[in-house]
């Protein structure tokens, strides 16, 4: 016998807004890409210092073939992005718009967002396999993982770190200038650390990544800037094994990332100094998906988790704890790792992230 299901009569009108959403979001997708074109070669910066320019005094302008960016002009016209003018043959990126898509619009430049969407198609083959037969994704799968990342987070740290972050820990600016020992774990490319060893030469900093090509980066950098108190090492943070050897530990964007983050927390609890600060950085929002409809970014965010946190970590069967794991779930965690004090703090340059600053109290 077969179960007839009931299905509800279809308002037509609901359906015909629904598809000119998604031809919109097809359109919208698509753009994007440009935009992450566009932020890569630089060519919105070219075209924010000249007021009008043909498609050869910007390719000229930079140093790149003039076809592709006409074809690139033609789709940013027809976006409403730039402005076209068909007798000149000139387009013209307006001041409006250059607020959002240029790397003078530090933390505020959405170009260098757009770069997250097809980083993240990297895997998205990969994604798809293992819906089917389970697993993860390496970090290798990400050929252009640190670079976006280091951009990405580099745009906020270079505003905000020294003066706006590190005072939401009471007290911190001033024990940095006194000289302590603090630690960033999962550090990538390493930007913070050596913001904060450049800012106070008289505290000792060390980074900690698994990643070789990240460490390099760090590495770098440090040796670029000449910082003596800025090091880097090559290490799984869920098994470092240090005691009382720091007074601040900072972890920007990682926590939620790891294989085994519980066991990371308590590493992080276990190598703090009893009067240290933990400051966690991590993805706002709820863990209750309910909570988070209406949220800006919730979508992009949602999509960082599926194609990267979650399966990076499940690759290293791990957790798959996702980006939007939420401030409940951090802030149970937090407390089973040993932190009985946790203040959550926000600032503007930054909205999607809650700055968790927790003491063992
Ligand atoms: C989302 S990135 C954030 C990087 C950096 N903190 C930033 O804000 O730019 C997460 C970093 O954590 C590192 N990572 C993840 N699990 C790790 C582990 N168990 N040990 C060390 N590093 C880890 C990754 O290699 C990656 O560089």
């Amino acid at each position: 016998m077969t179960t007839q299901v009931q299905q509800r009569p279809m308002d037509e009108r609901r359906a015909a807004a629904f598809a000119d959403r998604m031809v919109g979001a097809v359109d919208a997708a698509s753009l994007v890409l440009q935009c992450s074109i566009g932020d890569q070669l630089g060519l919105f910066d070219v075209m924010a210092g000249l007021d009008g320019a043909t498609s050869e005094q910007i390719a000229q302008a930079a140093g790149v073939r003039e076809r592709y960016v006409r074809e690139w002009l033609a789709a940013l016209t027809v976006a409403g992005v730039v402005e076209h003018d068909a007798t000149a043959r000139t387009y013209r990126l307006p001041p409006e718009h250059a607020a959002s898509l240029t790397r003078a619009a530090g933390p505020d430049d959405l170009a260098r967002l757009c770069q997250c969407i097809p980083m993240l198609a990297e895997a998205e083959q990969l994604v798809v396999q293992a819906f089917r037969s389970g697993g993860g994704v390496p970090y290798t799968a990400f050929s252009r993982f640190h670079a976006v990342m280091a951009e990405d987070s580099a745009a906020v740290n270079d505003a905000s770190l020294v003066g706006t972050i590190l005072p939401l820990v009471p007290g911190c600016p001033d024990r940095l200038t006194a000289g302590i020992e603090v630690a960033d774990f999962g550090c990538g490319s390493g930007h913070a650390v050596n913001l904060m060893a450049r800012a106070f030469p008289a505290s000792r900093f060390v980074g900690y990544d698994f990643s070789p090509e990240a460490i390099g980066r760090a590495r770098a950098e440090a040796a670029a800037w000449g910082l003596p108190n800025a090091r880097f090492e090559l290490q799984d943070v869920a098994v470092l094994d240090r005691v009382d050897a720091f007074d601040l530990i900072t972890a920007f964007d990682t926590v939620h990332d790891q294989a085994q983050p519980g066991q990371v927390l308590a590493t992080i609890a276990r190598a703090l100094r009893p009067d240290g600060v933990f400051l966690m950085v991590d993805v706002t929002g709820s863990s209750e998906v309910a909570d988070n409809v209406g949220m800006p970014l919730a979508t992009f965010l949602y999509t960082c988790s599926l194609l990267h946190c979650m399966p990076v970590s499940l690759g290293l069967d791990g957790v798959g704890l996702g980006t939007m794991w939420g401030r409940q779930t951090a802030l149970r965690m937090l407390g089973e790792a040993g932190f009985a004090d946790v203040e959550v703090r926000e600032i503007e340059t930054d909205p999607q992230n809650a700055y968790y600053v927790c003491t063992l109290g």
